[in-house]
């Protein structure tokens, strides 16, 4: 007879892996189904990770151009070796991905390759590549497969002209000229790649404003810095259809405001227009497991699926986590998969969806966590703001990484931070001092009493903290 599992965890991404490895720490007897040779899905192989990979390897040639001078570095010919540059970032994705395989063994995760599928409320079946079949009894399934990009209907993805953010991490020559279609996360971080290196990049964003739900204030802000290291927007503009005639696409596009209809050509063309739940071929429509519209799969309070008739409300050993549950679709978010686990062992699993921190890598970084100040004033909450230009901080003065602000936003009564956002140098990691004052319902005192080591980019937050009071000490 066949081992039967405390819990099968369809999905190896973030909020797989974390949620297999914290049931194995509490003792339940678990498995892992991933249809990929590696483990780690699209964060570790074809997303987060790649593409820091790329970023940070396109901000050392773009600063041996243009920064390395003024520091007294002299470089003379610099050259762009894509091929070491995609070695490396291809090195550090198999790191990572050898590193989960690791975990599992260590953790004493059994792992089956191949595809998972819902067979009942407590039976998996996995389809191996060769076509053959296994059914694995459990007494728990975690569904974690996650997303895959969305395709506009009129523009479909052809690989090599046309491409997703997957095709992006890998093309071997740098265009001469990349449309980006969609200013969000994805755009912006694979658009600076593509512009360092030295592609002409225009971005066309049906919004008015780039970074989706980002602070407005701080997204122009970045808007202009990005421009200033020569991206090209279009704002405001709808992509109608694309026409691919020996390798050059013709974008047509029209303005939102009066139709006014429009094109422009590239050699490439990168369609980052937000990612779709992945859920097909899981067996959610035979067990009549609950959909919403947008194809996110519902789930009660402890990430249990909800069904479709409300007969029974929801499969208690069925449970679904990240990308593929409604939320914002970040990696970490993912942690979900932690917080299942532990409701399945008999913890108290618990996700605070109010500290979630969103952060696009560009550079400058933007790091948010909390409310926009247009969600307060949507919220009718009354704030106070402060607000520190990395302009005037020293560490920023002496690492040449001026660019960017910090804005503090905090109740006006009770001073206790409701948002920061933070378009500059080492954002990505600066928001984390926001996330832990916030997740401990901290003040913007709080803040601004704690001792941030001198000279640090951290400091510009305890300004901006002392701001709300209007009490900066800004030159
Ligand atoms: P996104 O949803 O962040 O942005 C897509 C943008 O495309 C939106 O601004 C939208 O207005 C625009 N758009 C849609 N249709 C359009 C059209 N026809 N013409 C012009 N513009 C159009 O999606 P993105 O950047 O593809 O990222 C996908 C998901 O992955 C997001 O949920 C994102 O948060 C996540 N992600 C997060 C990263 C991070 O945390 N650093 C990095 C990469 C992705």
């Amino acid at each position: 007879m066949a081992d039967t599992f405390d819990l099968v965890v369809i999905g190896s991404g973030p909020g797989g892996y974390v949620g297999a490895i914290r049931a194995a720490q509490l003792g339940l007897k678990t498995a892992v189904v991933e249809k990929d040779p590696t483990f780690g899905g699209t964060c570790l192989n074809v997303g987060c990770i790649p593409s820091k990979a790329l970023l940070d390897s396109s901000e050392h040639f773009a600063a041996a151009h243009h920064e390395l001078a003024a520091h007294g570095v002299l470089t003379k010919n610099i050259e762009l070796d894509l091929a070491t540059m995609l070695k490396r970032k291809d090195k550090v994705v198999l790191d990572n991905t050898n590193g989960i395989a690791f975990l599992f063994k260590k953790n004493k995760i059994t792992t089956f390759q191949g595809r998972g599928r819902l067979k009942s409320t407590n039976e998996v079946e996995v389809t191996r590549a060769d076509g053959s079949k296994e059914i694995v009894q459990t007494r728990n399934v975690m569904l974690a497969t996650g997303s895959v990009a969305n395709e506009l209907p009129f523009m479909r993805f052809d690989g090599r002209t046309v491409i997703s953010s997957t095709e992006a991490l890998t093309l071997s020559a740098v265009p001469k000229k990349m449309v980006v279609i969609g200013a969000g996360a994805i755009g912006l971080e694979l658009g600076s790649v593509w512009m360092r290196l030295g592609a002409d990049v225009t971005v066309i964003e049906f919004a008015g404003k780039i970074a989706g739900p980002m602070d407005a204030g701080l997204s122009d802000r970045l808007l202009r810095i990005l421009q200033k290291q020569g991206m090209k927007f279009i704002l405001g503009a709808k992509t109608t259809g694309a026409e691919v005639k020996k390798s050059i696409a013709v974008v047509q596009f029209e303005t939102v405001k009066d139709g006014a209809k429009n094109s422009i050509e590239a050699d490439v063309v990168l369609v980052a227009v937000g990612r779709k739940p992945y859920s097909e071929g899981l067996g959610l429509e035979e067990l009549g497991i609950a959909k919403d519209p947008r194809g996110f799969v519902l789930v009660n309070e402890h990430y249990q699926v909800m069904t479709a008739t409300n007969r029974p409300p929801s499969y208690p050993s069925i449970f679904a986590i990240g990308d593929l549950i409604p939320g914002p679709m970040l990696a970490h978010k993912a942690e979900e998969g932690v917080a299942a686990a532990e409701i399945m062992a008999g913890h108290n699993g618990h996700v605070n969806y109010e500290t979630v921190p969103g952060v696009i890598y560009t550079w400058p970084e933007f790091a948010a966590v909390g409310l926009t100040e247009e969600q307060l004033k949507e919220k009718n909450i009354n704030y106070k703001v402060g607000t520190f230009p990395f302009s005037a901080n020293g560490r920023a003065r002496a690492a040449m990484q001026t660019d960017g602000m910090v804005k503090v936003l905090a109740d006006s009564k009770s001073d206790r931070i409701l948002g920061v956002h933070i378009v500059g140098p080492r954002a990505s990691d600066l928001i984390h001092e926001a996330v832990a004052i916030m997740e401990f319902k901290g003040s913007a005192e709080d803040m601004a009493r704690s001792f941030h080591a001198h000279p640090t980019f951290s400091e510009a937050l305890r300004e901006a903290a002392l701001g709300v009071d209007s009490r900066t000490r800004q030159m």
